[in-house]
């Protein structure tokens, strides 16, 4: 699965520093072959011996060991790697790879790669979720670094929360479905909705609906993974940025999604629309709360643009996907959104069908396309059924070129 590949697993001195040991042995039982490199902190936790005979390569552990040789390895080390790991990543690590120092072997090294690198963080839990530290892997994933986000539980500090490193198993596998992903949308621009709108009311109340955002995040990991770079444009949820060239823009109201889509859409190569985008707005926001004054309330609501049905008239080369959520007749209210909208594809679901409906792991779909071809999918993962769709659009794509 992994032969021929070169990894370069960077250990930085985390407790967690131990479990690295087991990730050198299933990347190499994989195939690849592994090299160690070690900062001085790691070298505390584990010795350099033990990685050493796993791996079965020379460790480097300080840059101060073989001073004549430390400069040629970390240049070679960094151009032979053909995907770089640190894990653990601890904050400080992140921290100096986020702000551009070198002044180890493992930060000279990794700067200097121009493989993919993956991080797997790893700490205590308040450690994580200070501002700092996210702000320091937000930019390096905007940048393109891939991130493993770290699994909740007991810490080694007593803390309970997110700041444990994954099963070496999980980060396995998540460096191999890097390695052996297809790049195939290299060099394209995608713009995905995701999530619901938020229409408020007054300071405190809003018109919502009940989209997760998950099948529109698992949409932006998948083309990412296969190197598209994202703008994911996303109303409120919980979901972390899935890992890549993935640009994160929040937003609330569709009003908003719109001036952000707009924006981005000129250069784009393909938009999907998953976002649940509210029909209607209240016609006046509330500048305070509003009190309960009778026994009813009336609330005048006005139409929002069709985002997509704009992007339908604007479009030149742009491949556009819409998504259809019905209750009933799925597939005319989808074909006629199709047409009515100028779309290339249309996702649609019955969200009364259980599996498929919001908030779920799952989707059951048909996907219309422009020439009036229906593909019926049965129950997948979100994940499986945006495989399926981009299989589609790189399809279309290469129609176009
Ligand atoms: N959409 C949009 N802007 C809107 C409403 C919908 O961009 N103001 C997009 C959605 O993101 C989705 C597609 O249009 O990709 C279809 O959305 P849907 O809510 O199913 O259909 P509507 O066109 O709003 O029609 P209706 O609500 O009457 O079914």
């Amino acid at each position: 699965m992994l032969s021929g590949k070169n990894i370069v697993l960077g250990v930085s001195g985390g407790i967690a520093a131990y479990k690295a040991v087991e990730i050198v042995s299933r990347l190499k039982k994989a195939g690849a072959t592994v090299y160690v490199i070690m900062t001085e902190a790691a070298a505390k936790f584990v010795t350099p011996l033990t990685f050493r005979e796993i791996s079965g390569q020379p460790v480097v552990a300080s840059m101060w060991d073989e001073p004549k040789q430390w400069n040629v390895e970390h240049v070679a080390l960094a151009s032979r790697a053909d995907l770089f790991l640190i894990a653990p990543a601890t904050a400080n690590v992140i921290g100096k790879m986020a702000n551009g120092i070198a002044d180890d072997m493992l930060s000279t090294t990794v700067m200097a790669t121009r493989a993919p690198v993956v991080l797997a963080p790893a700490m205590n839990t308040n450690m994580y979720l200070n501002p700092i530290v996210q702000a320091n892997l937000h930019k390096l994933q905007s940048l393109g670094y891939h991130v493993i986000e770290p699994a909740c539980g007991l810490l080694a500090c007593g803390v309970e929360g997110p700041g444990r490193l994954p099963e070496p198993a999980e980060i396995a596998d998540y460096v191999a479905t890097i390695l052996n992903s297809v790049q195939d949308f290299k060099g394209r621009k995608f713009i995905i909705t995701a999530g619901g709108t938020r229409e408020p009311i007054d300071p405190v109340r809003y018109i919502g609906n009940r989209s997760s955002g998950k099948m529109g995040y698992a949409l932006a990991k998948m083309a990412a993974k296969r190197g598209a770079h994202v703008v994911l444009v996303s109303g409120p949820t919980e979901l972390p940025c899935p890992p890549g060239d993935v640009r994160l823009v929040k937003i609330e109201r569709a009003a908003e999604m719109r001036e952000i889509v707009l924006k981005e859409y000129r250069d784009a190569d393909v938009v999907i629309k998953a976002a649940a985008v509210a029909d209607y707005r209240p016609q006046q926001t509330a500048e305070q709360k509003i009190k309960k004054t009778g026994d009813t309330l009336t609330l005048v609501l006005e139409k929002n643009p069709d985002i997509l049905k704009e992007l339908g008239q604007l479009k030149q080369r742009q491949i556009l996907v819409g998504f259809a959520a019905e209750t009933e007749e799925l597939v005319a209210n989808a074909a006629q959104k199709l047409a009515a909208k100028n779309l290339d594809m249309i996702v649609a679901n019955d969200v009364t069908l259980p599996g498929a409906g919001f908030n779920a792991d799952t989707n059951i779909v048909k996907i219309l396309a422009s020439d009036g071809k229906v593909d019926e999918l049965p129950q997948m993962s979100k994940e499986q059924v945006a495989s399926v769709i981009l299989d589609k659009i790189y399809g279309l794509l290469s129609k176009k070129c």
